[in-house]
């Protein structure tokens, strides 16, 4: 009996130390205090330079919440514990790197290209932080704190970004375009990949709410909106900008109610047929989530309540910490 009880013991117990050790090992040490010793201006030195980026254009709050998001979803780099083990980088400042000789960076991949941008906004910060402290704030950090930033600048929520991160040694193009999700995803397809992340469905509900924010290209909505059931007046307007064929680089509000406002008008477009994107609408149209839009729409508290739960969530994607990576000196580059 003795024996048999701890041979059904030993083995859970053993995937469960195994668990903690991989887990502590990605994720549990990002705290608030990282660069208290360090850099104690780190956070105002980043709010200063994005204040400044989305004063002189308002739509840069948006892609520097995009940036932080495509670098979080992103399983770049494999990196290796104790040589068996592999963990699956997220937030690590994989999406800065340029191409080398040695890897294809995630600038070109499909979801990112000519579209991607907040790149010179993130190296004014970090030459900024190099010059007063020195190798010493993380490339993947001031992503994190600059989405947020970004988002309270115009008019959303905040949320509280620990640190710790560390940034890659390289980056992945197929990574980049495969875990992120397409404006033609399905709402069963938006579900899956974000579920591959670890976010429920509201969640994901949550963070498409960033689409309250910035701007789309014509060639990411024009099959929906010269084959879908888009509201007669947006699609007048936005037929006169986006033509069935041609002007693929021109640009359109994703919330065309308040496009540099961060608030819930994004849902409310969702109920009367004006989601931008094929994947936006798929979030209202009969299906499984459908409530939730209607919730968002009607509880503007609610949704900023839940979208800062989720980016605080979607901040801590299993990012590189301890010894793990390192602090590039420049964004763009490896050390
Ligand atoms: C739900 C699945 C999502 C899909 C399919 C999607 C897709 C897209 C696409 C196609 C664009 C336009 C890109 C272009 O034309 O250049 C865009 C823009 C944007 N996305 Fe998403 N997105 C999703 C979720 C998210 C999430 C979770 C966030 C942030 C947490 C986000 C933040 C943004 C922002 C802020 C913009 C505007 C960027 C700018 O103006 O520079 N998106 N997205
Ligand atoms: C740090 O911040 C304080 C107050 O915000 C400011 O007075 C000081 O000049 C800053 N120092 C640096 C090096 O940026
Ligand atoms: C990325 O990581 C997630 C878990 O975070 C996993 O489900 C997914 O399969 C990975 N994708 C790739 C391409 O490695
Ligand atoms: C289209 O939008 C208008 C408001 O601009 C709204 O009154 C109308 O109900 C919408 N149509 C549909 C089909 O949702």
């Amino acid at each position: 009996m003795a024996s048999s009880y701890s041979s059904s013991l030993s083995f859970p117990n053993f995937t469960l130390w195994l668990w903690l050790f991989l887990t502590g090992m990605a994720s549990a040490q990002l705290t608030n205090n990282f660069y208290a010793q360090t850099c104690p201006n780190f956070s105002s030195v980043i709010q200063t330079a994005v204040n400044s980026a989305v004063k002189s254009e308002a739509r840069m709050g948006a892609s520097l919440l995009r940036l932080h998001f495509h670098d979080c979803f992103v399983n770049a780099s494999l990196h290796f514990i104790t040589s068996f083990f592999v963990s699956l980088d997220g937030c690590d400042a994989s999406v800065l790197l340029d191409d080398t000789a040695s890897f294809t960076g995630e600038k070109t991949a499909g979801p990112n290209s000519n579209s991607l941008r907040g790149f010179g906004v993130i190296d004014t910060i970090k030459s900024q932080l190099e010059t007063s402290c020195k190798s010493v704030v993380s490339c993947a950090d001031i992503l994190a704190v600059a989405a947020k930033d970004a988002v309270v600048a115009l008019g959303g929520p905040s949320w509280n970004v620990a640190v710790g991160r560390r940034d890659s040694t390289t980056a992945s193009l197929s990574a980049a375009n495969s875990n992120l999700p397409s404006p033609t995803s399905s709402l069963s397809g938006l579900i899956t990949a974000f579920s591959n992340k670890g976010f429920n469905a509201k969640e994901m509900v949550a963070l498409s709410g960033s689409h309250t924010i910035g701007q789309a290209r014509c060639t990411t909505f024009r099959t929906r909106l010269y084959n879908e059931n888009v509201n007669s007046s947006l699609a007048t307007s936005l037929k006169a900008n986006c033509p069935s064929s041609g002007s693929d680089n021109i640009l359109s509000p994703l919330d065309a109610t308040s496009p540099t406002s961060f608030d819930n008008a994004y849902f409310k477009n969702l109920q009367i047929q004006k989601g931008l994107l094929h994947s936006d609408q798929q979030l209202f149209s009969g299906g499984s989530t459908d409530a939730q839009v209607n919730t968002y729409s009607s509880n503007s508290a609610t949704f900023s309540t839940d979208f800062a739960n989720a980016m605080v969530k979607m901040s801590n994607l299993s990012p590189l910490t301890g010894s793990n990576g390192q602090i590039r000196t420049n964004c763009r580059k490896t050390n």
